[in-house]
């Protein structure tokens, strides 16, 4: 791959999808990119640029998707829903017990096993929610990825990453090699095509937003951005969660960790107002499909 072939790539997939490639990740690029553009007929990464520069939108798309990371499991890194059942659920049954209704958002969904894993939280708790109106959101950026969450199909290997063995018997059917989600887990998660970079305003407010293993992959400022953002649709006494790798400290005040809880933030009060129109004003923002 050509220098400028490289600098073309990083500076659409910035603007496509948030991804911050550094200068030394041309190897990542040609490992997920060269089988694409031979799958499309083109003989490698210079004529695959060529065609993109003159106007494939759809191959564009299919680009930034084949360099999107999808990695991810049932009840992966497993902290992060002990907080759900611990001390987000109750508090909410508490502070919500009025309107008997709880918002989740799964902000970069992948393949569906996050918000399932969320679900399948809710649903052991059904006799404390029963009567209440529940709703999963479940957003990617990535078609393909929404496809199969929406199929609720994974291979043995998938439940067998992080999935406990009595909830695969008690929520999934076996159908020969593959595993289906049962329907009524399935019905709790709404699923749509959502770029973190446009504005998610029109999501509504959210009780709990699942944010984890995304942002990692933007820069500072983008992140920054992200946090004003996801702050601006997250109820005044929510709960933010982040990936095991990701943090707030040292680069927003919007949110502020909870005590005691690793991974669990919640919206910073001591932030009178946020900011985030004016620095929505500086993202440029670019629809992928
Ligand atoms: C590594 S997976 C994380 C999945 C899940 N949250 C977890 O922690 O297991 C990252 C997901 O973020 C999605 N993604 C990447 N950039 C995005 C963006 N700008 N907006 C929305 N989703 C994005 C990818 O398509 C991918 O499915």
């Amino acid at each position: 791959m050509t220098p400028p072939d490289y600098e073309y790539l990083r500076k659409l997939l910035k603007e496509h999808s948030g991804l911050d490639l550094s200068a030394d990740k041309q190897y990542l690029v040609e490992s997920r990119l060269i089988p694409l553009a031979h799958k499309c007929g083109h003989s490698g990464i210079g004529e695959l640029v060529a065609k993109m520069k003159s106007g494939g939108e759809a191959l564009i798309t299919e680009v930034v998707e084949a360099m999107t990371t999808n990695e991810t499991f049932f009840f992966r890194d497993k902290i992060p829903f002990d907080h759900l059942r611990e001390t987000v659920l109750p508090t909410l049954l508490q502070s919500r017990a009025g309107r008997r209704s709880i918002r989740i958002w799964s902000a970069a969904s992948s393949t569906g096993q996050e918000p399932y894993s969320i679900a399948m939280v809710l649903k052991e708790q059904a006799q404390q929610l029963a009567g209440w109106r529940v709703e999963i959101v479940a957003t990617d950026l990535s078609l393909e990825v929404l496809e199969k969450s929406k199929s609720g199909i994974y291979s043995q290997f998938e439940v067998q990453r992080g999935l406990p063995i009595q909830l695969l018997v008690k929520y999934f059917t076996q159908t020969g090699e593959l595993w289906q989600i049962n329907p009524d887990i399935r019905g709790m998660v709404q699923h749509r095509q959502l770029n973190l970079l446009q504005n998610f305003a029109h999501l509504g407010k959210f009780d709990v937003i699942f944010c984890r293993n995304v942002l990692i992959y933007f820069d500072q400022e983008t992140k920054i951005n992200t946090f004003e953002r996801l702050k601006e649709v997250l109820e005044t006494d929510g709960m933010l969660l982040l990936g095991a790798a990701e943090s707030v400290v040292g680069i927003t005040d919007a949110f502020r960790p909870c005590p005691d809880r690793r991974g669990l933030y919640q919206p910073n009060p001591l932030r009178a107002r946020s900011n985030a129109g004016a620095m929505t004003q500086g993202l440029k923002v670019v629809a992928t499909r």
